[in-house]
């Protein structure tokens, strides 16, 4: 009858339509699966005949109602599911945009023509790859090294600072406030130290005149306190050579390899830079005697140790490069470190005796002010041994007892009293005994 009914459930004609060959073309049967194409257009109800109150017209009804019923299900289940699905969509970008894309560092071994080359990564494996084109090829050259795509491992990057950071933090960019003037006595280790490592460095055609080759290193060396590491950085305060320092036990890496690793590339960095001076302190964190090891950790000590023998014996020339070593016990260590051709000066560093004692305790109560009482001879000529760190050690405990008190000087029983602290701190640290 043409009640021009448009709306999506028309189509659909339920069974009891009036099957109306004028209006709708398509008759088709009730196919409560399928569908409604056209969703959220207003779809007017059917009309249901008979028009009386009679069971027929109440299960059409019924009909109509499920229908009905199940639309609004897919209306609504299709409305929440497509955001949820560009919602997800969109978080996942925002979340691949704050991780970045993964990227594995590798070496490259060759390169094969514009866009191609062979990698190798840490792992082991070489793998045949293409470069990216946004690549800067001519910064490209075998052994450098480069970022590679976590899964595909086309090169997408070069690495520009290939310098090891363990080894550029190790350059001392600011030099250490101590200089010579700070240092009491040892005069003959300083002349040694200047000669053997700065004189080579600042006038090597002088060595050459004589016809010797300078000495490779130093090795400093005696009880703990008497100023090794303070004449190191004295040195360093004075040098104009780059000045790298690394305190042995620094050497000793987590992983099998590095540590070896780390002294060849300590030594390059030192080359490159050179005229340059290698400390290291405490060597006998890595330079102990080689005897039999069980452990793979000693086993890799050892290796770091022959490694640094290797570079000391500089089968690539080394030419401006001085090493110092530095440790409280050379007996300890392996004598091929020692042997003449590799660390040829050994400077011994005593403990202090009275003449230096008295410039060091000058030195260190410098810029004190001390009560008109204070006889710093007394302590000058005790017999109790001192070192040059306990002398410093007795000026400071004695002008933090004055600070407790409130003075503004510091008097004769605060030093006597300071000293007689750091003795007994002294004798409480070593076990009597014990090593003997
Ligand atoms: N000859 C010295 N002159 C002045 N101060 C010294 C002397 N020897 C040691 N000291 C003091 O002792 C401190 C520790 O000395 P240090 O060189 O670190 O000892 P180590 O020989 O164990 O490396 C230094 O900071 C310095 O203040
Ligand atoms: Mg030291």
């Amino acid at each position: 009858m043409g009640q021009g009914t448009p709306g999506g459930l028309n189509k659909h004609n339920l069974p009891g339509d009036r099957k109306n060959d004028g209006g709708d073309k398509k008759e088709k049967k009730f196919e409560p699966s399928a569908p409604p194409s056209r969703v959220g257009r207003k779809a007017r109800l059917p009309v249901v005949t008979p028009v009386t109150k009679c069971k027929l017209r109440l299960l059409k009804l019924e009909r109509i109602k499920d229908y009905l019923l199940m639309e609004e299900e897919f209306v609504a289940n299709q409305e929440r599911l497509k955001p949820h699905e560009e919602k997800s969509e969109e978080d996942r970008s925002k979340v691949d945009d704050l991780r970045g894309s993964p990227m594995s560092v590798g070496n490259l071994e060759e390169l094969i023509d514009e866009n191609h080359a062979i990698v190798s990564s840490s792992v082991g494996p070489e793998y045949y790859v293409s470069i990216l084109s946004f690549v800067d090829k001519d910064q490209l050259e075998p052994g450098c090294a480069i970022l590679m795509h976590n899964k595909v491992l086309s090169v997408v990057g070069l690495l520009q600072d290939d310098v090891d950071p363990m080894v550029s933090v190790m350059k001392v960019e600011k030099a250490p406030l101590e200089s010579y003037a700070d240092i009491g006595g040892l005069d003959a280790q300083i002349q040694e130290i200047k000669e053997a490592v700065e004189l080579p460095l600042t006038h090597p055609e002088l060595y050459e005149d004589i016809g010797i080759k300078p000495p490779k290193g130093v090795i400093l060396y005696g009880e703990p306190g008497t100023g090794k590491t303070l004449l190191a950085k004295a040195v360093a305060n004075s040098t104009s050579a780059t000045f790298l320092r690394v305190v042995g036990s620094e050497l000793i890496q987590k992983y099998l390899g590095d540590g070896p690793k780390l002294v060849r590339e300590l030594f390059r960095v030192a080359d490159d830079l050179s005229p340059s001076i290698v400390f290291i302190d405490e060597i006998d964190a890595v330079g102990t005697k080689r005897y039999d090891a069980h452990s793979g950790g000693e086993r890799e000590i050892q290796r770091t140790m022959l490694e640094l023998l290797n570079q000391l014996d500089g089968f690539d020339s080394r030419g401006d490069v001085k090493v110092i070593l530095a440790t409280n016990k050379i007996e300890s260590l392996d004598p091929a470190l020692l042997r003449p051709g590799r660390i040829d000066r050994k400077i011994e560093f005593p403990l202090p005796d009275i003449k230096t004692r008295r410039r060091i305790f000058q030195i260190h109560t410098s810029r004190m002010t001390l009560a008109d009482d204070v006889n710093l001879e007394e302590f000058v000529m005790t017999k109790d041994e001192f070192s040059g760190a306990d002398i410093k050690a007795i000026c400071t405990e004695a002008g933090l007892l004055a600070l407790r008190e409130r003075r503004m000087k510091v008097t004769h029983t605060d030093f006597k009293k300071a000293k007689e602290k750091v003795m007994f701190k002294k004798k409480e640290g070593v076990p009597e005994g014990l090593y003997m």
